[in-house]
């Protein structure tokens, strides 16, 4: 260790899920970051690391507190937060016309506007625990170069995807050529790398809005600029009953052909919905090493259907949540948790029913809170090629400190109502995964950084 070297403690409880439905709950364990912000030692707390690790500060998690990796929302469109909770009365099709790009071309037109409404979010986001975010941006360069920005500052982990749109039902928001959106997307990659000085905390990500919007042509040579600049790609994929019909229509393919056919379904995509895949479908994307951002509030504003998600996890698919802002409503994606849990005791009531009338196989397709858990924290950073989301050794010190009970009154925080207090348990964090908000969250730190509570910034 170099002199200048700063390690910083910290010691209390700490909870995790490494994998769907284990939730490990650690006691008194002792936490050393260093300066480059990257745990070196995680050990229970009464054994001497001072021999192996040494620490210049240390943190008590106060009793009645835990910390938890930060959440990882994987899919959400940062200028509609300017009409967020608005604006849901209409089919996609319909909604995109009417809402989405009409927000994101004022936006493209208005960079005061674009930078005030990406700040608000970048500190929301934190406020919510989300430590990493998957964003879509608008198709101009300098706009998403703002969004950029103002993720930098706010300090989270940012991956932010210019979008590429050489169709458009708005003529108005629409790139004027397939060479020209390819072209902005190149640069896009150079400028937003080099603003984050190759840190790695923000991102780009090659954005094709989704088939509809995009030629074949584009498709390719995106497929081809993933691979050559080894960038990861977004997009939607079989989403909603009026897109897959137009996607039929129009092109003659299903969604899901025509992004394999032009290499993007790969380790480095992240698609978003996957609704109306099928389960052979589901294997597919599997092989592939394709994650799905399953967005279940969304999804039950626009699909129709809801996504398979038991099946996707027991494939092993790789898959987070996103709140979709603003076809969801929620930039919380402890509501994405809980909305991923109800869709699915829905689809398992339904089951259920059916069963009782044949002698099928009983199939089991709901999921728990700590399965939902899984997908918010290590499902999701999984899913954006990230080594966070557990407490190890060489991971990033991404992670919130959540307050259950009141150590002065042994009373429970916000609205957690606690009658006794004895450790931190199972019990306790399913009642805050129930119930608890934003008034639990005491900190939260990106990368060994405090990004909010301490600072107290929104
Ligand atoms: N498909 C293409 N664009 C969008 C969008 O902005 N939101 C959602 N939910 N789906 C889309
Ligand atoms: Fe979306």
């Amino acid at each position: 260790m170099s002199a200048t070297d700063h390690h910083r403690a910290y010691r209390g409880d700490f909870v995790e899920t490494p994998s769907p439905g284990k939730l490990d709950i650690f006691e008194d364990y002792r936490l050393v970051v260093n300066q480059q912000g990257f745990i070196i030692s995680f050990k229970r707390a009464t054994t001497d690391t001072r021999k192996d690790v040494t620490w210049d500060s240390e943190t008590v998690i106060p009793r009645g507190s835990f910390v938890l990796p930060t959440f990882c929302d994987i899919h959400l469109h940062a200028p509609q937060y300017l009409y967020q909770g608005n604006g849901l009365d209409l089919p996609l099709m319909q909604w995109l016309d009417t809402y989405a790009l009409k927000a994101e071309e004022q936006l493209d037109s208005d960079k005061t506007l674009a930078r005030r409404v990406y700040r608000k979010l970048g500190q929301r986001l934190v406020k919510n625990g989300t430590g990493a975010v998957l964003l879509f941006g608008t198709i101009g360069e300098e706009t998403n170069m703002i969004l950029a920005e103002e993720m930098r500052d706010v300090g989270i982990r940012a991956f932010v995807g210019k979008l590429s749109m050489d169709i458009s039902s708005q003529p108005t928001y629409m790139e004027a050529s397939t060479q020209e959106s390819l072209a902005s997307a190149k640069s896009f990659i150079s400028r937003c790398r080099a603003l984050d000085n190759n840190r790695g905390l923000v991102v780009p990500v090659l954005t094709p809005r989704f088939v509809p919007t995009c030629s074949n042509e584009l498709l390719e040579g995106l497929g081809k600029l993933s691979k050559e600049e080894s960038v990861q790609v977004q997009s939607h994929l079989a989403e909603a009953h009026d897109e897959i019909d137009w996607v039929r229509r129009e092109r003659g393919m299903e969604d899901i052909d025509i992004f394999d056919k032009y290499n993007l379904l790969t380790p480095r995509t992240v698609q978003a919905h996957c609704t109306f895949l099928s389960p052979t479908d589901l294997s597919r994307i599997h092989e592939r090493g394709t994650s799905i951002a399953h967005c279940p509030l969304s999804n039950v504003y626009f699909s129709a259907e809801p996504f398979r998600l038991r099946e996707a996890i027991d494939r092993g698919v790789k898959v987070g949540l996103g709140t979709d802002i603003a076809g969801g409503y929620s930039a919380d994606i402890m509501n994405a948790m809980r909305q991923a849990v109800v869709v699915s005791r829905m689809r398992q009531g339904r089951e259920t029913m059916e069963q009782a009338k044949s002698a099928a196989v009983k199939k089991n397709l709901a999921i728990d809170w700590k399965e939902s858990l899984y997908l918010a924290t290590r499902g999701g950073s999984i899913s954006l090629g990230l080594n966070s989301g557990v407490f190890k050794a060489g991971a990033p010190f991404d992670a919130q400190m959540i307050g259950i009970c009141d150590p002065e009154t042994s009373g429970g925080i916000g609205a957690l109502e606690l009658f006794g207090y004895s450790k931190m348990n199972e019990e306790m964090i399913e009642k805050w995964w129930c119930n608890g908000d934003d008034r639990n969250r005491k900190s939260v730190w990106v990368q060994g950084k405090s990004v909010w509570g301490e600072r107290g910034n929104v």
